[in-house]
């Protein structure tokens, strides 16, 4: 009996995924070159053939072109790094020497935002309203991996209040924005998450993380 399935892609497809999901970076620093229109387009609909809750592609982009209105996002997000480096209390300097985006560098800025009237699909959030949230973020992950194998980079950035985000776009009552896209040509890819690098955190051990039946007694060792 095989084991391998008949719908399996040729074994360098396969490794061309695990590649890309291996190699794949969280990026803040870049090089200012542009984004060709026709990839920006390739990475947004990559995004737009994420899963969603009910189908409801609860996804909004939208493109950052002024250069005003890009310093203004920075200087939220700037507002908000120092809070965060305020709650960190014991880490605040640590925290501080870490580079947190590249809002000022890369070449294309995006805002993914929640859609408004987000209430009318109970499909799958009934108990769970924040499946939104999650669709958003299979939709994000699409095109983080779809950059990376086109050569890019892209940055996740959330230091930022969505209610001080929302009016400066235009965002109707409900949307709500939830991430801060930094997208561009960088000049290396980091080896390891750039907070492992730097010793923020280590990656944990995926045996630890994984369980059989129920979640372990407090202190149970996971031998
Ligand atoms: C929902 C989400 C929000 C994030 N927000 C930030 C952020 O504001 N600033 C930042 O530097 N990195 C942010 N990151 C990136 C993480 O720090 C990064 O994914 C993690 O350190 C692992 O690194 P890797 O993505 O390179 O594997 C975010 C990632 C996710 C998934």
């Amino acid at each position: 009996m095989s084991t391998s399935s008949p719908h399996r892609y040729p074994q360098e497809q396969v490794d061309a995924v695990y590649r890309v999901i291996g190699e794949r970076r969280d990026m803040r620093h870049f090089l200012p070159d542009p984004v060709a229109p026709a990839l920006l387009e390739r990475l947004l609909q990559a995004a737009h053939q994420g899963p969603s809750v009910g189908f409801m592609q609860p996804w909004r982009f939208i493109r950052i072109r002024s250069d005003a209105l890009r310093q203004q996002i920075h200087a939220l997000v700037e507002q908000e790094r120092i809070a965060t480096a305020r709650a960190l209390d014991q880490r605040e300097d640590e925290f501080m020497r870490l580079k947190v985006e590249g809002i000022r560098e890369c070449g294309e800025l995006l805002v993914a935002a929640l859609m408004d009237r987000r209430e009318a699909h109970v499909f799958g959030r009934r108990t769970l309203p924040q499946m939104d949230l999650a669709s958003l973020s299979c939709a994000l992950q699409n095109m983080w991996l779809a950059a990376r194998a086109e050569g890019l980079g892209m940055g996740w950035v959330s230091l930022f209040d969505p209610a001080a985000l929302a009016p400066l776009l235009h965002l109707p009552q409900g949307a709500e924005p939830v991430a801060v896209l930094c997208l561009g040509h960088v000049p290396a890819f980091y080896d390891k998450p750039m907070l492992e690098q730097e010793q923020w955190a280590p990656r944990q051990c995926l045996q630890d993380l994984v369980f059989e039946d129920r979640w372990p007694a407090q202190g149970a060792s996971q031998a």
